[in-house]
């Protein structure tokens, strides 16, 4: 194949250009992020694009988001839902979250964002639900107790998107490492499951979208 893209810094802005407006507090988040040591973690910019008009076309009255660092994702999603819906964030660090909430505050859409501190998995069995849509981009070793845990929570035509499954192309080594083996392992069970329509999109490091029947 000749006909796929590497993006340079220089296409990524020709696509926030070629797109509908980002909150200038966006950008910043992420000036923000690709500064500090931890930058990979975040959504890579075209990703989060994608991510917004995931959000215009499923139009979910409730998002939960698993990993939500910087706040990357959060603020993108929230541009965009539809009147009363709400994100509930989910995240271990204190840190890296209150970037995001001030990068929240500064773009206005605070009010439609719960943040829960805590390890996901304990805080997820203490949540309601229904959401609509979930955003799994935590920790790696997780992945299908996520899907597990949030399936009870997933209306029929609710959407689990899952970060990192092509796994900095990794998926397709002949020699694979431990956490390769996690990753592999996880795509082959979520592609089998009797619950979900399964597509993985090759976007960024590689995006999971499993639709559930
Ligand atoms: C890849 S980053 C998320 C990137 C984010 N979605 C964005 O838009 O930039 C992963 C995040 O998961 C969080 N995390 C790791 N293990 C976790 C756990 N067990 N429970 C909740 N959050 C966790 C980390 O603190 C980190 O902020």
């Amino acid at each position: 194949m000749d006909n796929a893209i590497e993006l340079s810094n220089e296409l990524r802005e020709y696509i926030f250009e070629s797109s509908e407006p980002v909150h200038p507090v966006l950008r910043r988040v992420i000036e923000q992020t690709q500064a500090m040591t931890e930058r990979s973690m975040q959504v890579t910019p075209e990703q989060s694009i994608f991510l917004r008009a995931m959000v215009r076309l499923v139009k979910p009255q409730r998002i939960l988001e698993i990993g939500t660092f910087t706040g990357l994702s959060s603020l993108v999603m929230a541009s965009a839902l539809p009147a009363g819906g709400r994100i509930t964030c989910l995240d271990v660090s204190e840190e890296f979250t209150a970037i995001a909430r001030q990068a929240w505050g500064e773009a206005g859409v605070a009010d439609k964002i719960e943040l829960i501190l805590g390890p996901a998995l304990e805080t997820i069995v203490s949540l309601q639900g229904p959401y609509d849509m979930v955003f799994i981009d935590a920790d790696k070793g997780n992945l299908q107790a996520y899907v597990e845990a949030v399936l009870p929570m997933l209306p029929s035509g609710g959407v689990v998107m899952v970060d990192n499954t092509l796994w900095r192309q990794l998926v397709v080594t002949d020699d694979p490492t431990p956490s390769t083996v996690t990753i592999q392992k996880f795509n082959a069970w979520l592609k089998d499951h009797p619950d979900f329509d399964v597509e993985m999109i090759g976007i960024a490091d590689g995006l999971t979208l499993a639709i559930r029947r």
